[in-house]
Parts: structure tokens; sequence; C-alpha cells
């Protein structure tokens, strides 16, 4: 911008002719710019540069919770001030092109450069970084006294879920957090290993999982529904098929869902359903994952009490049924490179499929 300004200064006479160059060059530029693209790819490349960010289930921008609600506001905020400077910008650029170059006076011009250059820049930044800390406390504030808690561990690469029940029961789940609507809860966060962070777009900001730490983030779900949460921060080969799963239900639902969670799991009724349960506990899947109601009670991989009421497997890896399952199980590394389970893809595929249907059936 500079550049095109500044040549009104007395003696910028080479700047002069770079004016002149971009007033004789930009027609041409458009003009070939037009012949290439014709309007309905721009169309199609603007809508996908700007429309998949804004709704569904993983979207900032259809806030489902009060903290996601005020960085909502925030983004429109900046956007609506991004849109307006970037507006006065292009206005002026088309000002000092199309103006035929003339000589201003030497103070004008360095009060405009002054003024364009710093003055007001300092003004809208300052203003904007105001606006944009002064909400923090309110999101960084801890959940009242009595509220849910919902410890949440991150792993290599999956979710640990963990409630606080009144009377102590576990409940222990994975890649899936319930949470009842229009009540506060506070996650308690942590990981083992490796910094993750953890992030439900709908429903509030991200916060790192921090080894050796417990970070606290405390959120308010305002609408019932599906969502989706992810991990924000880069910490392995699967990062990006480290995702989660979170429901919103009415109060009485969640209280319902609850109960059941704590409840051990169901003996299968199907033959080939039982002949699962067999392998699983003979073929020492109980050394890494709990089955409550079963010898199983390792607690390296997901606690699977209730897998079968899931929405997903594998960190949203996979649809939560039967063929997926057994997929997972025979061939886990090619669906999430460098996880810690082991492929179990050398059983008979009659051992996999009494496995999955199994597995699929501890609702
Ligand atoms: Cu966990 Cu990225």
């Amino acid at each position: 911008m500079f550049l095109i300004f500044g040549t009104g200064r007395p003696g910028g006479r080479h700047l002069n002719r770079k004016v002149y160059a971009i007033r004789d060059f930009l027609p041409i530029w458009v003009s070939r710019w037009r012949r290439s693209h014709d309007a309905g790819h721009v169309v199609l490349a603007l809508s996908i540069l700007i429309l998949p960010g804004c709704s569904g289930p993983q979207s900032a921008l259809e806030p489902a919770g009060h903290a996601a609600q005020g960085i909502a506001e925030i983004f429109w905020w900046m956007t609506a001030g991004g849109i307006v400077i970037w507006i006065a910008v292009i206005a002026l650029t088309i000002y000092a092109v199309r103006t035929p170059p003339e000589a201003h006076s030497q103070r004008r011009t360095s009060y405009f450069i002054i003024g364009g250059g710093a003055v007001v820049p300092t003004i809208v930044l300052t203003g904007l970084l105001i606006y944009g800390l002064a909400p923090l406390p309110a999101l960084l504030a801890p959940a009242p006294e009595g509220s849910l808690k919902i410890f949440v561990s991150g792993e290599q690469w999956w979710w640990r879920v963990r409630y606080q029940t009144s009377d102590g029961e576990p409940v222990v789940l994975a890649n899936e957090i319930r949470l009842p609507v229009d009540e506060p809860v506070e996650f308690r966060l942590e990981s083992p290993d490796v910094i993750h962070s953890f992030w439900i777009p709908s429903l509030g900001g991200k916060i790192d999982m921090i080894p050796g730490r417990v970070t606290r983030l405390a959120l308010t779900p305002t609408k019932t529904g599906v969502f989706r949460g992810s991990c924000a921060e880069y910490c392995g080969t699967s990062h990006a098929l480290m995702s989660f799963y979170v429901v919103v239900h009415e109060k009485e639902d969640f209280a319902r869902w609850l109960a059941h969670q704590q409840t051990l799991a169901r003996p299968p009724d199907a033959p080939l359903a039982a002949r699962g349960r067999e392998l699983f506990l003979a073929s020492g899947c109980g050394a890494c994952h709990t089955i409550r109601g079963t010898p199983a009670n390792g607690i390296i991989g997901p606690d699977l009490t209730h897998v079968g009421s899931r929405l997903s497997i594998g960190a949203g890896a996979l649809p939560n049924n039967a063929e997926a399952l057994l997929r997972w199980i025979a061939r886990t590394e090619h669906v999430k490179p460098e996880v810690l389970m082991p492929a179990f893809g050398m059983l008979p595929q009659e051992e996999l499929q009494a496995l999955a249907m199994y597995l699929e059936g501890l609702k």
C-alpha cells in the first residue's frame, strides 16, 4: 500500500513508474485470470473454502454451549471488522490506481502514513486484543461446586473417559462422552505420555492435556444432539484418527444412560456371541481390556463393558457395527497406523465373526 501511496512524495519519481506499471498491467492480469477461471469454478472454489466449517456436529460456528456461543460471537465481530478493513484497503488501492499522479504536500502524506500505518492499526489491534481477552476469565472459570465431573485421559490415540458417580460405582468408557443439557460439567484432563488437546468445537474452547498435570475445562451444553470432538494438537502418527462423540441428552435420559453404564456386561444369548466371549477370554484380550462382569480386567486399552452402545470404534475411525469390529480386530494397523493393539488377522474368519458379534452385543 505504501508503495502505491508513497508515490506522491516529492522526488518519488521511480515509484511513479511503479504506479504506472500497476495501472497498465492490472486490466491484463484481470482479463487473463478471467479467461482461465470461469465463474462456476470460482464459486465452487470459494464454497469449498468457506462452507465446510460453517455447520455440522463439529462446528464452532454452530454453537451448542455457553462457551462456544461467546467464542462464535468473537469470531463474527472479528470477521466483520476484518471485512470493513479489507474494503477500506481495497477502496484506497482502487483510488490510488485510478487517480492521476500529482504532487501531494509532504505534511499531508506524512500524516496519512503515520495515521494509516501506525495510529489506526494500534487502536484497532488494541481494541481487538481487549475484546478478545475479556471473555477469557469466564471461559476458564471452574464449574460450580457439585457439578458433574468427568475425567478424560488422552491416550495414543484414543480417549479414556471416567465419570465420578455419587455412589462410587465406576463408569469408564472410551471415545464417547454423554452430558445432560443445561448442566455445567467440569472436565479434568490429563495424559500419561504426550500432549494432546481436548476440543469440542460446538460446546467450547480447546485446552491442552499435559503429562504430569491436570487441566480443567468447564462447559455447559445448551442444546441436545450429537457433536464431535477431536484432538487439536499433533500427538503422533494417528493424531488425525483421534476423535470422539459427545451426546447431549435431556437430564432424565442422561441419568438413565449413566445408570445403565454402571451395570455389568450382559452375558451373550446367541451361541456365536457366547463363542466370541470364550474366545475373548482365551485369546488374552482381557490383559488389555476390561469387561466388567467377566474376568477381563486389563487397563491398557479401552474398557469394553458396553462397547456395543457406542457410536464409533477406534476413536471415531470406524462406525460401530459387527463388520467394522471384525475389520478392526483383524486389521487394526490398517485402520489406525502404529496403534498399540496387535491385529488378530491370524484367527479363522469364523472366530473373528464370533468376537465381533460378542462385542457388538455389549450394549
Ligand atoms: Cu492426540 Cu493429537
